[in-house]
């Protein structure tokens, strides 16, 4: 990408990064007692679905553990994986962009953020399972490692190397229900409340940030860059927020339903015409950064937001009228946990 002028653009949201960061404030926060609930059911449809019901209320609480194990793993992935490397070359300076010194400072305090986060994502799982003497078991990888490797192959050789920046911008801008609505949910142990609270708080800052790299990011791209780019951005926002269609199906075939049985459910719990909604709820904040920064500007990366149900179109019909969003069931998150704060 180009060179260009230091945009002087950027207001730190880390002056009080001491003072209000979880890393340095917040205790470790530790599961003692054992409790029923583990995660609010509503973010999880499949559990409400009478093919499960029918199986009774252990296996409801069983797929509901799993489900946190699910979400702590994916943020532990996520943190390491698109994250981390990320942050820590802005703060190293090899990121490809000219930014403010503060800016370059502040991706430190990320860099360190995202490794708490990750850390205890893992140490509270090993506490669940000692806890609950539930095993984690196998939750698999992550669906969005794999998407988006398949978006990468589609990149172009000369703008090679952007999409970590891409990815990361995207995941630090999307908002997750699970971040927004497990710290108000009362019938969940009180660790689970407060660790999830630690990390929301942290990504609202990140948040910020992220929005202002984009800024930096955006202009210093050619025309014909941005116009490489552009249209990949729908995918890679979908490939954070559309559920983890296999993952869900390992989790059923392990308490005991059959792939006909977890067909059905899926299918049922999240019909694809239901899906851009909240997907698009989530996205809102990420798609108004990159209309702000002019990548919509580009008639083929507006067209690749419409069919996405990311943005209505210029006739103004609805969000979220097109494109499949299957992955097969075998269909299969910053969450495919779906949807309201910032995903890691
Ligand atoms: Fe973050
Ligand atoms: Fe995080």
């Amino acid at each position: 990408m180009a060179a260009r002028p230091v945009l002087n653009t950027y207001a730190s949201r880390f002056s009080r990064w001491d003072d209000l960061a979880s890393v340095r404030r917040r205790p470790r926060r530790h599961l003692v007692d054992r409790a029923d609930l583990y995660f609010p059911p509503e973010l999880y449809p499949v559990v409400s679905h009478p093919i499960v019901v029918a199986r009774g209320p252990a296996v409801v609480r069983t797929l509901l553990l799993h489900r946190l194990y699910d979400y702590l793993h994916f943020t532990t992935e996520l943190e390491n994986l698109a994250v981390i490397p990320v942050a820590a070359k802005i703060a190293r300076g090899t990121s490809g962009l000219l930014l403010p010194r503060q800016m370059q400072a502040d991706a430190f305090k990320i860099v360190t953020d995202e490794a708490w986060h990750a850390q205890f994502s893992y140490d509270f799982t090993q506490e669940l399972e000692h806890v609950t003497g539930v095993p984690r078991g196998g939750g698999g990888i992550p669906v969005f490692t794999q998407r988006l490797d398949e978006i990468v192959a589609l990149f172009p050789r000369e703008i090679a190397g952007l999409e970590a920046l891409v990815f990361a911008i995207v995941s630090e801008t999307l908002i997750s229900g699970i971040l927004s609505e497990i710290p108000r949910d009362e019938r969940l142990p009180r660790p689970v409340r407060d660790l999830v609270r630690d990390h929301a708080e942290d990504e609202g800052r990140h948040h910020v940030y992220f929005r202002s790299v984009l800024r930096h990011l955006w202009p210093a791209l050619t025309l014909r860059e941005r116009r490489a780019v552009g249209p990949h951005v729908p995918a890679i926002i979908q490939a954070f927020l559309i559920p983890d269609h296999g993952q869900v199906a390992t989790r059923l075939a392990s308490v005991g339903l059959s792939a006909e049985e977890i067909v059905q459910v899926v299918t049922e719990c999240w019909p694809e015409h239901e899906l851009m909604g909240p997907i698009a709820e989530s996205a809102a904040p990420a798609v108004r950064y990159f209309t702000e920064v002019g990548a919509l500007d580009d008639s083929r990366t507006r067209c690749a937001f419409v069919e996405a149900g990311l943005l209505a179109d210029d006739a103004g019909s609805d969000i979220g009228r097109s494109k499949q969003l299957t992955d097969g069931v075998s269909r299969t998150p910053r969450d495919s946990n779906a949807p309201r704060s910032t995903t890691t």
